[in-house]
């Protein structure tokens, strides 16, 4: 005969490894695309959200919009990441703020696709400043508050672009890998102090940064051809990675490069 036992008990929830109730994460790049899209999964699992991006009028909306929706703070700040001392008071200010910062993601970043022999002087200084020397002071000023605290999770948010070599994307691969090997120095450096420090590297994803690429046939057929899971990336699909990331579901995960990238690096 069958029959179905009814279990009960009171142990925690499964899922509560992710919660990120009372976590305060700042997010670079929070304006948009990706950077926004995190933010709101972030804010789903309860962590306070910095929106943080050179572009200042789409923050305050997005802010309010986060509140309103999950019922945690939201703050803004206008930020240019190329500037340090305006990363410092930012990061001062908004720690001030919201008490403290134990989360940052790193998603402020640009790419100026051209072939090798056409990259310009300005168009290289421009990617390695905002995706690498940016993010780097973004995590030079939050790591100091994350050391004294002894806690912390740095999420940078790199590209398969950072494993692979990809056409007409020299510096932008340049930044990316660069990235990938600061996170593995500050995931060894700062262990010590319970920072854990790892890079989130996704694959093509449909944003304001990709849109006018996808237009291009060429470009689309290049992606599906690579892309071994039948179908395109979204947004969505990082909000795990990330929360995993953001949440002690990884506190023993640091200095890794967590590609979600539907298998495009594996060949
Ligand atoms: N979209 C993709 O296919 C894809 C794939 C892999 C990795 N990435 C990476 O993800 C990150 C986010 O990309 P996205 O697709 O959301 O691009 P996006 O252009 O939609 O967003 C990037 C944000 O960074 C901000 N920004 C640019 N320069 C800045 C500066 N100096 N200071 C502060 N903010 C600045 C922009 O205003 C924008 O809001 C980037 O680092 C990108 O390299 C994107």
């Amino acid at each position: 005969m069958m029959s179905t036992i009814e279990g009960k008990n009171d142990k925690p929830r499964r899922g509560a490894e992710f919660d990120l109730d009372g976590r305060v994460a700042m997010i670079t790049g929070g304006a948009g695309g990706i950077g926004l899209e995190l933010a709101k999964g972030l804010a789903r699992y309860g962590a306070d959200v910095i929106l943080c991006d050179i572009r200042e009028e789409p923050l305050a909306a997005a802010a309010h919009t986060i509140a309103a929706d999950w019922g945690v703070r939201a703050a803004h700040r206008r930020l240019d990441i190329t500037k340090k001392a305006e990363i410092e008071a930012v990061v001062a200010s908004a720690a001030a703020e919201l008490g403290h910062i134990d989360i940052l993601v790193n998603s402020a970043g640009i790419n100026i696709p051209q072939i090798a022999e056409e990259v310009s002087e300005e168009a290289w200084d421009k990617v390695l400043d905002i995706n690498l020397k940016g993010s780097f002071f973004c995590c030079q000023a939050v790591g100091r508050l994350m050391i004294a605290q002894k806690s912390g999770k740095i999420i940078n948010v790199s590209s398969q672009a950072g494993t692979v070599g990809l056409i007409r994307r020299s510096a932008y691969c340049a930044s990316k890998g660069g990235m990938d090997q600061m996170t593995r120095v500050l995931a060894v450096e700062w262990a010590k102090h319970n920072v854990n420090v790892n890079s989130l590297a996704p694959t093509f994803l449909l944003t304001p940064l990709t849109q006018k690429m996808f237009e291009e046939k060429e470009f689309k057929d290049y992606v599906d051809a690579n892309i071994l899971l039948p179908r395109l990336a979204t947004t969505d699909d990082l909000v795990g990675a990330a929360v995993f990331l953001a949440s002690r579901a990884s506190d023993m995960v640091t200095g890794a490069v967590l590609h979600v990238d539907g298998g495009w690096t594996a060949h």
